[in-house]
């Protein structure tokens, strides 16, 4: 039989409409219990999208904050139930992102209205803490070797995902701190190296290491990653004059 294309168009959309309706509506009912943030008259398609969002900004199923009974039964969730701490934290979040989006937002910028969604800090993470922040906090605790183990990790795991700046500003912001604020110069230069490692077009973190090196007193290698610097971008000024000194 030969379709038209909008008839087919139609047919999907019957199908996907279909589809939606079979999966993810079955079990949940048309009247809600216990909402205390959202309206109690609340339509059923604007809850729902609402709680896609969720699900989507902090990549996770309906189950991390709603109570399944049976494992894996989708129609044996509670959802009324507040047996689930991630629940009322949310509960939390969403009066928060009100208030940033009608007082915070508007008074620090002088526009109405504001943009901010669950998104914008989780991006599809549980925890939404920035990258050199993860890697500081994990070399902290466990030291650098872990903390570089870590960010091999999430880079197989996260890479153009927008989770993560995985650009080289993170290790070289992450190398900066270990060298200035926690004097730990080998673990700046273990830093260092991995972002050679992945970024090897990157000049600053040639810049980088050779600063770091000239303070651990190894001219040959601080000699050495100038000059990359300087061949990675010729008008660098800092790598031509670091070059100069080290060959007096
Ligand atoms: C990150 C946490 C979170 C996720 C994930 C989540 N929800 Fe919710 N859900 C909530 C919160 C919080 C409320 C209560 C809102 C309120 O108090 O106004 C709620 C309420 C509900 C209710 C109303 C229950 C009642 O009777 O009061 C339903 C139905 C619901 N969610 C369905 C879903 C579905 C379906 C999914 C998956 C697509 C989902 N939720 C994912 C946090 C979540
Ligand atoms: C302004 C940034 C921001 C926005 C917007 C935001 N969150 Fe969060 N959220 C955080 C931070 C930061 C944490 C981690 C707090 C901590 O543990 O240090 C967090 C933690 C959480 C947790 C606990 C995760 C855990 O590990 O236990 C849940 C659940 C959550 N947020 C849900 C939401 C939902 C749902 C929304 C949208 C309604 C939202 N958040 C919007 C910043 C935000």
């Amino acid at each position: 039989m030969k379709t038209t294309l909008p008839a087919r168009a139609a047919i999907s959309c019957l199908i996907l409409a279909a589809l939606l309706a079979g999966s993810a509506q079955a079990g949940i009912p048309d009247t809600f219990t216990n909402l205390k943030v959202f309206p109690k008259d609340i339509g059923k398609q604007k809850l729902l999208g609402a709680m896609r969002d969720f699900s989507t900004a902090l990549d996770v199923r309906c189950t991390y904050c709603h109570v399944q009974k049976t494992p894996g039964d989708f129609d044996s969730i509670d959802w009324a139930s507040d047996d689930i701490k991630h629940k009322d934290v949310s509960r939390g979040m969403m009066t928060m992102v009100r208030n940033i989006n009608s007082d915070q937002l508007p008074t620090a910028t002088g526009e109405p209205g504001g943009m901010v969604r669950c998104i914008t800090c989780h991006r599809g993470l549980e925890n939404p803490r920035t990258l050199d922040r993860v890697l500081l906090d994990t070399m902290e605790k466990d030291g650098v070797d872990v903390g570089l183990a870590r960010y091999r990790e999430l880079r197989d795991e996260f890479y153009g995902a927008g989770a993560y700046n995985f650009s080289p500003s993170t290790l070289n912001g992450v190398a900066e701190t270990l060298a200035q604020s926690r004097g730990d110069l080998d673990g700046a230069v273990k830093v260092l190296d991995l972002g050679i490692e992945m970024n090897p077009d990157d000049s600053i973190t040639y810049l980088m290491k050779s600063k770091v090196l000239i303070i651990q007193g190894d001219k040959t290698g601080a000699l050495a990653s100038a000059k990359k610097a300087l061949e990675l971008d010729p008008g660098n000024e800092q790598a031509a004059k670091i070059i100069e000194q080290l060959n007096q």
